[in-house]
């Protein structure tokens, strides 16, 4: 089993030479469609969330970011930014410094879990590989394949971690036994 923190990752290719919030802030607010068009920016505190592609299937989806003077907009579409239809979005707050939450895969739902305030990490493992992904910005979002174990922790104070689920809520759906999962997707893995 291998791990990886996704901080300690080498940067991705920058898509533009723009400086984030300051060269929005900077364009003309009478050009909405204009700054539609424009490549999203990334600050270079960003470098440690961007990682091209995960071993266990999950990976960092660069959200679209509608920079304003107003405030910035990031919005998610069923099929577009992400690869599954919409059915269900939850989130999670008041988290207690220490806790975490997660502790589970899923039979057949896929995630796109979102910091959409403060930071958190998520620890994802598909039964032979293991991740760590850090989440502290409101325009990247993690895609969790199905089949995928994950822990969420070290939550910021105030934090809100928005879950974009594709299916509704089921509990037979869960795995909530870490070595029953285990078995499965190592069963799984031999049988394909
Ligand atoms: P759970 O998925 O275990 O939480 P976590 O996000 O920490 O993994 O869900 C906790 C409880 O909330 C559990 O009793 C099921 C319930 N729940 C719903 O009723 N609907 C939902 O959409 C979710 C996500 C959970």
């Amino acid at each position: 089993m291998t791990s990886a923190d996704h901080r300690d990752m080498p940067v991705g290719k920058v898509q533009d030479g723009s400086n984030g919030p300051g060269d929005e802030r900077a364009a003309d607010p009478r050009a909405p469609a204009e700054r539609r068009r424009r490549p999203t920016g990334r600050r270079s505190s960003d470098r440690r969330n961007f990682v091209p592609s995960g071993r266990t299937g999950c990976r960092i989806v660069d959200l679209p970011r509608i920079g304003d003077p107003r405030g910035n907009l990031t919005f998610v579409e069923a099929s577009q930014t992400i690869p599954f239809a919409i059915e269900r979005v939850y989130y999670l707050y008041d988290v207690p410094g220490g806790e975490s939450r997660g502790g589970h895969a899923h039979r057949k739902l896929e995630q796109l879990v979102i910091a959409a305030s403060g930071s958190f990490e998520v620890l994802v493992d598909d039964g032979s590989t293991t991740e760590r992904f850090f989440l502290n910005r409101s325009y990247y979002g993690l895609y969790i394949p199905r089949m995928v174990w994950r822990e969420i922790d070290e939550f910021s104070s105030g934090s809100v971690c928005l879950v974009v689920a594709s299916k509704h809520y089921d509990e037979a759906d869960y795995y909530r036994e870490h070595d029953t999962f285990l078995a499965d997707a190592r069963a799984a893995r031999r049988a394909a």
